[in-house]
Order: structure tokens, then sequence, then C-alpha cells
């Protein structure tokens, strides 16, 4: 039985003042699913000290190599020691925005492994790729190219975002999340065998909202949400949470 994940990504959002919003996720952790807000990373430590128990902290990226020469990086023992417990990787935006690699992203989830971080580990299609019919190839290779050997259902989340419905109101039809996550699913069971392969969750990242996570979060497949924008108050994300 996969445990529900409500994952939020706060992005280059938040400054100290934001972490009101941690203490007033509170309500909500009493439930089964498991809940986690990746801050950006100068407020991580601030948010492992003042996150209500039961929250769990993340980042939203991390360098592969353990230390050395690389201004502005952040390793995953940092993160780690920060307090951390996950690390969103190989999101659209790091990809676009830093010419990110599946190699890369591979060797990031790597050095997250080692340092016992779960990773949260994205793919997803353009526009473009999804009208060209490509979507599934387009996350077949990605699957593959991003996440290495030894996977398991603790130490790797796959997050499903359509490039297309990040931010925009936009979201796939529920046949065309299924179709993606029955895919994934798939694969996972087809690369690392039926056990592991079921244990991975898979979230679903775009555009949910309180008015549409019930619906997404029925779909097959479907073990909870990255979520973006809603994830920055907890007024938005408090029912996302609840919906799962
Ligand atoms: O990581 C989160 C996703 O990019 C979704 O962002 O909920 O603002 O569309 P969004």
């Amino acid at each position: 039985m996969r445990r529900k994940l409500a994952a939020g990504n706060w992005k280059m959002n938040g400054l100290r003042a934001a972490l009101s919003e941690l203490e007033a996720l509170a309500p909500t952790l009493a439930g089964e699913a498991e809940v986690l807000i990746c801050p950006p990373a100068t407020l991580i430590s601030a948010a492992c000290e003042t996150a209500p128990d039961g929250l769990a902290i993340g980042g939203q990226d991390c360098h592969p190599k353990d230390s050395g020469a690389h201004t502005g990086d952040i390793s995953a023992e940092m993160l780690k020691d920060a307090g951390a417990s996950h690390v969103i990787l190989g999101h659209s935006e790091r990809r676009d925005d830093h010419g990110e690699s599946d190699a890369d992203v591979r060797a990031k989830c790597a050095a997250a492994w080692a340092a016992g971080l779960t990773v949260v580990l994205c793919c997803g299609e353009s526009l473009t790729q999804r009208e060209a019919q490509d979507t599934l190839d387009i996350i077949g290779g990605q699957l593959a190219g991003s996440v290495p050997d030894g996977a398991t259902g603790h130490n790797l989340v796959i997050a499903y975002e359509p490039i297309w419905a990040i931010g925009t109101g936009l979201i796939p039809t529920l046949d065309q999340i299924g179709e993606v996550h029955d895919f994934i699913r798939m694969r996972l069971e087809r690369r690392f065998g039926a056990g592991v392969g079921r244990s991975v969750r898979i979230l679903y990242g775009g555009s949910v909202k309180p008015g549409n996570a019930a619906e997404i979060f029925g779909v097959s497949n479907v073990d909870g949400a990255l979520v973006g924008g809603a994830s920055l108050t907890a007024a938005d994300f408090r029912p996302i949470v609840e919906a799962l």
C-alpha cells in the first residue's frame, strides 16, 4: 500500500515571514498522507526548526558532488545536514533554466541517495511533444536516463509534470493523466521488478488547485501531487492535502 504524498514546491518564493505557513499546516498532519514542503534553500534550516511534527522539509536541487569549487551550489549532504529529508530533482524549470540533462539528473539522484535523501524526480513533456504524440516516448526516455539503478519505494518518488500545465491553469484530461501514470508504473515495474515498481509513488504536478485536486487524486496510479503556486499558502495547500 503506497502512502499518499502531498508535496509543495515553493520554487523561488518565500522570505522568513512565509514560515508561518508551515505552522498553519499542522492540522493536516494527523491524516494518513505524508506532507512535504520544499522551500528555497535559504529557508531550509529555519523551516526544519519551525515545521510542526510530521511535516517533511526538502530541497529543490542538489549538486552531484559532495563538496568543492562550485560557487552557488548545494550538495545533497548539505541538504541532509540542514534537516531536509527529500530533494526535488529534474524539474523542468531546472532542465530549461540550467540546461540539466537526464545524465545530470541521474548523477544528482545518485548523490542524493548516497546522502540518504528521498528524491522527487520530475518528468514531463512540452506541448509540442504532446501534440506530436511523443509524450510516452519522452517520459520513457526521461525515466530511463534520469533514474539510476537502485531505486526503492523509499528513496524514489516520480512526479509527472506536463510542462504546459505548470503555472498555466491548464491540466491534461483525467484520461491523459491516467495514461501517463499507468505507463510510468509499467516502466518502473519492468525495470525494477514488480515489488519495487509498485511501491514507488507517482505524483501529478501542474496547476493542481483545491478545486481540481480530488478528481485528479481519483485517477489510477496517482499517489499525490507536486504543487507549486497553491502550496505557497496553507489556505490553498490544506484542502489539497485533505483531498488525498
Ligand atoms: O513543482 C511544481 C510544479 O511545477 C507545478 O507548479 O502548481 O504552480 O503549476 P504549479
